[in-house]
Parts: structure tokens; C-alpha cells; sequence
């Protein structure tokens, strides 16, 4: 046994660190725990968890890297159907590999080990070893590369194997960022794979089979595949059986090889990216310039599969997009140079087309060049995205909140593809990282994200330059430049995000020096603490609808005492007071340096803008004697729109927390059931799946956006998404608190909605909660999980009547946060099932 950690009596039941004999490399293990109630009964032991440790990284490794043979010929043969011009003509077939080798007695275990520059797929005896698809994902290939790791001891056989792979060209070779000239090929011209099996005899011999010359390479189908452009697939030419024992491969050529060179390998810690839902198409009808148009009913990001059957040689077109325009064609011209197209050309017969080596970004589809019908039934949308597991419900009395909500998540699953990128369909689709530090926290509420941007991170540290500034977006291709405001602010908000939502604090063990190097260099150019110098792209809040009146350097400084704040936060976490004390004597200069140069008497801030405000008051910017008149003040701004909003990203996320916060739950409840122009109910009604770039990617008065910048799949306007988890149901982190180890339960009734209900599946269990307006009276029900502590905050005209199930009073009266004036009843709980009940609020 590795570890016995005996009884501990302690409530830490998450971020224990393991305290045993060192792991040893590339082993399995297997753990158990068991837990001792209140009164000192032990329970059951839990059943068996596993992981596996990775390989040792000096001397693990003995693979080298290969790819297509010297004499094969990549080159795509031209047509048919797609323009043969510069793009077609730079896309390669993609490789075939293989290797055979014959086994004399029993496997007990073996685990593959792979990675590539480019995507593969790969097979045992023809077998896929994994459900995962595009791996190995993206990070800076010419510093890290991630491998994974696949137990294939059930597809080996004694006597002949095959291992074979197909590799395409992916993030490394491909199209990617903004490509419209360049020819892809960011990190690698060709597409190789690096690969070990490491077998394990009855006899416990150890036997390896690694990518080396004595694989064979060939190309098949794949004609090319390439993330932006589409995959395309000539059935006629996959060479039967390839990966199985038996094949000829006489006419292969030895793969072309060379030398592993010096990126660091590492185990890939993040979710796989999976289809992970397959939704059939809704209708098919004819598109006005001939072909057909399918409607899955959902925009999304993956691939679509289709049934067919036509003669041999048949060329079967599917372009993918958002939206259709007004005569009902598909609309292509938000793509840039991004084409999501596939070509097949048929081998005849009942056969799938399904391409694996690409993603689109889609709701339609238009389908060209098959000869006869479509049933809807023969056409499938996969759902492709990192394979994060759901940990949030939320549902409500309005359908359309509760659309807001799928397309929140909807937005989420489509961008979280390897790294959270901003949108799944243009040429771009980069970890942009304003994007995600304002989106953070919603989708730690939404789906378990905690392995995701821990691998992300990584990504941040490899892309931060000798400065120590963080870049805008992560990984880096080869457009490096010091990160905006808000947007390199990221490299401290998600590790703090990660932090608070998960408890972990090796996570900020792990980022410390690259956050304390950023702050390093924030400090360094700005003397005066006013965040003024060095500020890059300096996007400002990017695309707020009427303009961006915020002033640049005041969201800037804005921003950087917040880091300050939040680095002092993450040091007490981790024991580090020295640094601590500093970066709170830092918070506090900025803090001073922002109130004396934005903020006046009477707690009006520079410009005016709800974004002032809103950062203002969520980043703790304001003496306490100012925050109710800068809220005032914030609430005027929002009337003056007519209540509406006028933020861009980077004020979106905060603001209805700051109006929750601060009394005026019933504004923040105005702004989110919203109709008319901007409003996230706008593009709902205007037929909105997922969240949209622009407040006015269409609008009925002037059609579509310009094409140059209008996805319709941009998550960052969904940052709404934590008010509905921490103000509507009141799913919320005690003060102070990490993990949900303490929570606030405080949900803010409001608007239309009658009830809301919904929960979060946080390190320490399932926190729910389920509320109720009837008549006169408000009902809530809490769930709170082992080993958690909660104070619940029940929202109520006369308080003092407030009772639990039991009978019992509240503990205290204390000011409702929600609404100015009302008032709430407190109760101390620990872990259980509760209903409370009392006169509602007055109003609102
Ligand atoms: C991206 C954004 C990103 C921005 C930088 C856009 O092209 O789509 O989401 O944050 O550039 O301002």
C-alpha cells in the first residue's frame, strides 16, 4: 500500500494532498475512503477510484516522431467540387500509419501512450482505442505537448496486432487564428506522431512498440482535413482494413522519422474532447440555390452525420453555418475565410459520411449533390466539445429565462474545445482571454471545469513573455503581444475563480510565479499607480452597444487593484503572508490612486458609464460611504437607457451581482427580462440559441451585423449566467470561503418569475435550493451536503415570522442585500434537507 492515511478528524474532506511513499511512474492506483459520522461510526469503505501516474519524463519516453514517408505524395488530388486556389492547394492528405507486430504469449496489461502535431485518431486491430476525438488538443507544441494515455490491454491479441493512426492536421498545421493569407502551418508543416505501447507480459516482461522507421505510411481518404476549412473524404480510397493484422502494406513506405527533440511531454490532466450528444435534424427542405437546407434546431459546435446511399463516385457537399438570410440560404459571411466544408465522394452503397478531423460551428446545414431525398433521420449533428461534466440545473417560471439559460450552456459547450475560445465558426476561434476571466465563474457553476482551465493555465505560462505580461489570448500562435486590460487581468482572475469555485490550492501554488510575474510588470510601468502605460490592444469594454465611453485607463487601474486584491486573497490561502501584506499595501495605493483621480464626492465615477460603476463597486473600489450613492448613481445610468444595459464584456458579468448586491435586485431583474433593443431577451426572441457576440449581431432595424466581426456564438455576454446560480437561487460562497466548505444561501425573488429552482454539484456534494412565491406567502427549500455549513437568508416582509419545517425561528433579523429597506431571516444550518416559510417581500 502507497498510503494509508488512517482516521483524520478534520473537516477538510477536498485538496487533501496525498502524504504517502513517492508515486512511481506509469502505474495504476487505486484508492478508497472512507468516512466516521458525528457519533463516531464508521461507514462503509466507498468503492474503488483509480488513476494512473505518468511516465517518467526523462526515461519514459523512447519514441520518435513520424509521419508520411519520403516518397508518398500528400498533395491533394484537385476537386471536385470545392474552389481549387490557394487554400485547396496548401491542404494535404493526411497520413496513414501503421505498424505490425506479433505477440508470442498473454498480456496481462498495456497502455498506449500518444501524442501528435496535428490530431489523430488511433487503433488497435482496427479498433478505436478511445471514444476521445481531436486529441491531443491544443497548447504551444514547441513547449508542451500532452499526451494521453489508453489502456488497450483488451484490443491486443497473442499473436499478430496492428497499430494504426491517422493524422491530420489540426491545430499545429492547419488554418488557424486569423489565416486569411498566412498558410497555417503555425507550429509544424507536416502532420507526425509520436506514440509508445508499453506491453506487459504473464511472465512480466515488458515489451514496447514506439513510433519509430519501422512504420509503414500511406494516405487514404482523408484528402485533407483542416479545422477551419473542413475535411474532405474519398471513400474509394480508404484502403480496406488497414489497421487490421493481415493487410498488405507492401505498397506503404517506411514513415519518414526523426528525433523526439526537447518539448517538455506531458500527461494530458484535462477532460477528452468527446461527442458527447447527437441531436437529429429537425427539418430538411430545399435551399433556394439548389440542395438542401437542415435545421438541427440548435447552434453548436461538432460535425454532422450523414446516411446515404448513391452510386460510386457521388460528390456530397455540406457547408455549415449559423443562421440563414432572409431568402433562406445559409449565411456564410460572418465565417471570414473559415469555409466548414465537407466533401465526400462516394463509394456506393449504403454508407456514414462523417468527418473526425475538424469542427464547425453550425445550427444549418446545406447539403449538396446527393441524388435523391434527405429523411431527417439521415442526418445527425454530433455535439463535439471537452468533455466537461455538468455540475448546474437551473429552471424557473419563464421559458425565456430558462432559454437564456440552455444558451448559456449551450455557448459554453461549444467553446470549450481544448481551451475556451471565443467563438467555434470563423477564422479565429483563439483562447482570447478577456473572454474567459469575465465567463469564469459561470461556467465553474455550469459544468465541472476544474481540470480545463488548470490546463489552460499552463497554456497562460507558456504564452507569457519575458516581460511577464500574459498575451491576449493563450496558446500563442505566432501573433504575440502584451495583453489588454481585462484581458490579461485573466492569468490572476481564473486562477482566483478556480480557487473560490473548487477549493484547490495547488492551483495557485502552480500559477504563483506567472501571476506575481504579471503583477511585477504592471508595477514596474506604472510608478504612479494609475494604470496608464503598457496596456496593448487597450480594447477597452469591448463592444458596448452605444460605444465604449468608459475611460481606458480608469478601467485599466480598475482592473489592476482587483488583481492586487485577489493575489492577497490567494497568498493567505496558501500561507504566503509577506507577500500578503504587499499586495494588499498594493491594492490599497491603486484603491487611493483610482479614488482621487475617477472618483467624485458624492460617488459619481469618471464618465458616468454603467461599467464605471459596475467595476467600481464589484472590485471594492470605493469608500463604504460612497458604494449607496455610486449604486444611485449606477441605477440613474440604467434609466437613462430607458433600463437598459450599455455594457460591453467587460462590464457585463458584474452588473446585475453589483445591482443584487447593493438593493436593486428589481433593476437587475428589469435588465434580464428585457425585450426590446439591447437585451439578451432580444436575441432570444429573435430566435437565439446560443449567446451572440453582438447585442446587434442582427436587429430588425438594420439586418445582420458586418460580417467582419458577428458570430453568433460568443459566450461572454453569457457571464449572466453566476447571477442566476448566485442571486436567483442563492447558491452562494460563504464571505471568506473556498470550496463551499461554508455557503450563503440567499436567493433574490424578483421579476415575473413565480419560482425558481435549481443546484450546483460543488467538491462537497449537491447544494440546492427551490423557492416559491404564493399569494402572500414565500416557500424555500435547501439542500445542504455533508460537510458543509450553511447561512441561510430567507427574504421576507415581517422576518420574524419566518419558521423552518420544524417549528423553529430564525436566528437573527438581519438587511436583505436585495432590495433597500426589506429585510431577511437568518438561519445556521448544517448539512440536510430544510423548507422555510413566511410572508413574502413587499414589492418589488
Ligand atoms: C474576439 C473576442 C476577443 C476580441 C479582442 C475578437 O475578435 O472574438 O472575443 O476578446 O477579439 O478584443
Amino acid at each position: 500500500m502507497a498510503w494509508d492515511s488512517g482516521r483524520v478528524t478534520a473537516e477538510a474532506s477536498t485538496d487533501v494532498a496525498y502524504q504517502g511513499a513517492p508515486l512511481l511512474p506509469a502505474r495504476k492506483y487505486v484508492w478508497m475512503a472512507r468516512v466516521w459520522d458525528e457519533t463516531g461510526e464508521p461507514g462503509p469503505w466507498s468503492s474503488e477510484a483509480t488513476f494512473e501516474t505518468a511516465l517518467d519524463p526523462a526515461a519514459g519516453w523512447s519514441a520518435s516522431w513520424i509521419g508520411l514517408g519520403p516518397g508518398d505524395d500528400p498533395s491533394a488530388p484537385p476537386g471536385p467540387g470545392g474552389p481549387v486556389d490557394a487554400i485547396a492547394q496548401a491542404m494535404k492528405a493526411a497520413p496513414y500509419l501503421r505498424r505490425a507486430f506479433t505477440l508470442d504469449r498473454k498480456v496481462v496489461s498495456a497502455r498506449l501512450y500518444a501524442t501528435a502535431l496535428g490530431i489523430y485518431q488511433l487503433s488497435v486491430n482496427g479498433r478505436p482505442v478511445s471514444d476521445g476525438v481531436l486529441a491531443p488538443g491544443w497548447t504551444d507544441y514547441a513547449r508542451r505537448l500532452l499526451y494521453q494515455t489508453y489502456d488497450v490491454t483488451e484490443l491486443l491479441l497473442e499473436g499478430d496486432n496492428v497499430v494504426g493512426a491517422i493524422v491530420a492536421d489540426g491545430w499545429a498545421c492547419g488554418f488557424y487564428g486569423f489565416d486569411a493569407k498566412r498558410a497555417g502551418a503555425h507550429y509544424a508543416r507536416d502532420p507526425q506522431l509520436l506514440a509508445q505501447l508499453v506491453i506487459i507480459m504473464e511472465d512480466g516482461a515488458e515489451q514496447r512498440i514506439v513510433t519509430d522507421e519501422r512504420w509503414r505510411s500511406s494516405t487514404g481518404a482523408i484528402a485533407h482535413a483542416d479545422l477551419l476549412m473542413g475535411e474532405r473524404r474519398d471513400q474509394r480510397r480508404e484502403p480496406p482494413a488497414w489497421g487490421c493484422p493481415g493487410f498488405d502494406d507492401s505498397s506503404w513506405r517506411p514513415a519518414s522519422c526523426r528525433e523526439r527533440g526537447d518539448a517538455a511531454l506531458v500527461a494530458d490532466p484535462g477532460p477528452p474532447i468527446k461527442v458527447t450528444e447527437e441531436l437529429p435534424a429537425k427539418t430538411v427542405g430545399p435551399a433556394p440555390g439548389g440542395g438542401l437546407i437542415v435545421d438541427f434546431g440548435q447552434n453548436l459546435a461538432g460535425w454532422v452525420r450523414l446516411t446515404v446511399d448513391e452510386p460510386p463516385g457521388t460528390v456530397i457537399r455540406v457547408r455549415h453555418g449559423e443562421v440563414l438570410d432572409e431568402e433562406g440560404s445559409l449565411y456564410v459571411d460572418n465565417l471570414r475565410t473559415a469555409r466548414q466544408t465537407d466533401l465526400f465522394t462516394t463509394a456506393g452503397g449504403t454508407e456514414v459520411l462523417e468527418p473526425r478531423s475538424t469542427f464547425h460551428g453550425f445550427r444549418y446545414a446545406e447539403i449538396s449533390g446527393l441524388s435523391g431525398d434527405l429523411t431527417p433521420a439521415a442526418a445527425t449533428a454530433c455535439v463535439v466539445h471537452s468533455d466537461t461534466p455538468r455540475t448546474g440545473f437551473f429552471d424557473c417560471s419563464s421559458p425565456e429565462v430558462n432559454r437564456l439559460y440552455a444558451n448559456i450552456d449551450w455557448g459554453q459547450r461549444a467553446n470549450f474545445i481544448s481551451i475556451p475560445t471565443d467563438c467555434p465558426q470563423r477564422d479565429e476561434r483563439l483562447g482570447w482571454l478577456g473572454d474567459a476571466q469575465i465567463f469564469a465563474r459561470t461556467a465553474a457553476y455550469n459544468r465541472d471545469v476544474a481540470s480545463f482551465f488548470s490546463k489552460w493555465l499552463d497554456d497562460l505560462s507558456d504564452a507569457q513573455l519575458p516581460s511577464g505580461a500574459f498575451t491576449d489570448f493563450a496558446p500563442r500562435l505566432d501573433l504575440d503581444h502584451e495583453a489588454a486590460p481585462a484581458w490579461g487581468d485573466a492569468g490572476v482572475i481564473v486562477p482566483w475563480t478556480v480557487y473560490k469555485m473548487y477549493g484547490d490550492t495547488g492551483v495557485l501554488e502552480r500559477n504563483f510565479r506567472s501571476m506575481a510575474a504579471w503583477m511585477d510588470f504592471l508595477s514596474a510601468n506604472n510608478p504612479a499607480r494609475l494604470r496608464t502605460h503598457k496596456l496593448g490592444n487597450n480594447f477597452g469594454d469591448w463592444l458596448a452597444p452605444k460605444g465604449d465611453f468608459t475611460p481606458r485607463e480608469l478601467l485599466a487601474t480598475a482592473y489592476w487593484a482587483y488583481d492586487a486584491a485577489l493575489m492577497a486573497e490567494m497568498c493567505r490561502a496558501v500561507g504566503r503572508s509577506q507577500d500578503d501584506a504587499r499586495y494588499q499595501q498594493l491594492a490599497s495605493e491603486v484603491r487611493d490612486a483610482f479614488v482621487k483621480e475617477y472618483v467624485g464626492p458624492t460617488g459619481t465615477v469618471a464618465s458616468g458609464t454603467q461599467t464605471a460603476y459596475v467595476l467600481a463597486l464589484h472590485m471594492g473600489l470605493l469608500p463604504e460611504h460612497l458604494r449607496a450613492q455610486a449604486a444611485a448613481h449606477l441605477v440613474a445610468a440604467i434609466v437613462r437607457e430607458d433600463w437598459h444595459l450599455a455594457t460591453g464584456f467587460v462590464g457585463v458579468g458584474y452588473l446585475l451581482p453589483v445591482l443584487s448586491s447593493n438593493g436593486y435586485s428589481d433593476v437587475a431583474y428589469r435588465l434580464l427580462e428585457q425585450r426590446s433593443f439591447p437585451s439578451w431577451q432580444y436575441t432570444i426572441d429573435r430566435g437565439a440559441t446560443t449567446i451572440w457576440e453582438r447585442w446587434d449581431g442582427w436587429t430588425d432595424d438594420n439586418g445582420f451585423q458586418a460580417p467582419l466581426m458577428n458570430s453568433f456564438n460568443h459566450y461572454s455576454l453569457g457571464s449572466v449566467g453566476e447571477w442566476l446560480y448566485r442571486f436567483v437561487l442563492g447558491i452562494e460562497l460563504a464571505p471568506g470561503a473556498a470550496g463551499f466548505d461554508r455557503v450563503e444561501i440567499r436567493p433574490h425573488p424578483g421579476g415575473s418569475l413565480s419560482y425558481a429552482r435549481g443546484s450546483f454539484r460543488s467538491v462537497r456534494g449537491e447544494i440546492s435550493t427551490a423557492w416559491a412565491r404564493d399569494g402572500a406567502r414565500f416557500t424555500l427549500e435547501v439542500n445542504v451536503p455533508t460537510n458543509v455549513r450553511a447561512s441561510v437568508h430567507v427574504p421576507s416582509a415581517r422576518p420574524g415570522e419566518v419558521v423552518g419545517a420544524d417549528g423553529t425561528g430564525p436566528r437573527l433579523v438581519a438587511d436583505y442585500p436585495g432590495t433597500i429597506g426589506q429585510r431577511e431571516a437568518v438561519f445556521e444550518v448544517g448539512p440536510g434537507q430544510y423548507s422555510f416559510s413566511g410572508p413574502q417581500l413587499v414589492g418589488p
